[in-house]
């Protein structure tokens, strides 16, 4: 044979055709747009290190949730930033704390036509910057953490949102505010686990958007992130426990963590591009290193392609009005 029989350069040959045999698509709906509020602001105030993002007054939040709805996104996840913070993070089960307000808005202003979900973690919340709770020497007491979630959890389901994002990495975290969701009658409140959350570089822009007051680091929760059968194991146990999605987060350097978790559950899997993923792309961007839009895409088809049928992004509603034409 002196030439190629086989040739998959014909399907590639008009954008028709690559259309059409296109393998993997990403769809609006499957993308969901996180949200910063911050307890005080008349207006929006830009996050430096995630140009684009900002930290939302009320009034902005809203707006901002209209045109995601707009635009067709799935989902919304919301941060809320408080003014007072405390070691048990009290605003965080306050209902007249930041997010629980916040929540009320955005129910109020888009109800049912997307998916609210509220970030379920203490961090924000906390002088000290922890997800959860410290014991007397310093280290973060798991148990009584559960407990504060619990009371998150009864907040946040009251404020009205469908999906309880818990991103704090206790041990437990899904049975115990299962358990408390359901003994308080709110059974249909879902949970998405953060089930498999790496000790990531990539939150920094993140931890400014939130002004976290975190000293050191999260290692003895959040996962080594060398680690994949561990994954599993924790995507096990949340599964076991009662979640109803869970995520892999952050996204784009733990693909594979996305592809073997999408194997071995039956629920949605979701992941989470995180501030990082989204500031390397835009400072490359602003210095004409890479192509903006183009990466975009290929990004969020390339986590869509190892397996994550919902993708936490920051460009969800410029992606969706694109994806739409
Ligand atoms: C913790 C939380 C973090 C992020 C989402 N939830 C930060 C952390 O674990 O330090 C990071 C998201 C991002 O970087 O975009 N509640």
């Amino acid at each position: 044979m002196t030439y190629p029989e086989v040739r998959p350069r014909r399907l590639r040959r008009t954008a028709a055709l690559r259309a059409l045999v296109a393998e993997t698509r990403v769809a609006p709906a499957e993308l969901v747009l996180p949200l910063f509020v911050r307890e005080g602001l008349s207006e929006p105030r830009p996050v430096g290190s995630l140009p684009g993002v900002v930290q939302h007054s009320r009034d902005s939040l809203r707006k901002a949730a209209a045109e995601a709805v707009a635009a067709g996104v799935g989902g919304l996840m919301l941060f809320g930033v408080p003014l007072r913070r405390d070691p048990v993070g009290s605003a965080g089960s306050d209902p007249g704390g930041v997010l629980n307000v916040a929540i009320r808005d955005v129910v109020a202003e888009v109800g049912d036509a997307t998916v609210i979900m509220s970030d379920l973690c203490l961090d924000e919340f906390t002088d000290h910057g922890h997800c959860g709770v410290l014991a007397d020497d310093g280290t973060v007491d798991n148990d009584a953490t559960l407990a504060r979630y619990g009371e998150l959890a009864l907040a946040q389901a009251r404020a009205g949102a469908h999906v309880l994002g818990l991103s704090g990495m206790m041990d437990g975290q899904v049975g115990a505010v299962r358990r408390e969701l359901d003994a308080a009658g709110f059974v249909d409140a879902a949970i998405l686990a953060y089930a498999a959350k790496y000790a990531s570089a990539c939150y920094g822009p993140f931890r400014d958007a939130v002004e976290s007051t975190l000293q050191g680091d999260r290692k003895t929760y959040q996962q080594d992130p060398g680690n994949r059968r561990e994954a599993l194991r924790e995507v096990a146990l949340d599964v076991a426990e009662g979640a109803d999605i869970v995520m892999v987060k952050p996204a784009l350097p733990y693909l594979d963590v996305v592809a073997e978790v999408r194997a071995a559950v039956d629920v949605p899997v979701a992941a989470y591009q995180v501030s990082g993923e989204y500031a390397m792309i835009e400072a490359a961007a602003a210095n004409g290193w890479l192509d903006r839009d183009r990466m975009i895409a290929e990004t969020l088809t390339s986590i869509r392609r190892a397996g994550a049928q919902i993708i936490l992004t920051y460009w969800a509603t410029e992606a969706a009005r694109s994806l739409r034409g």
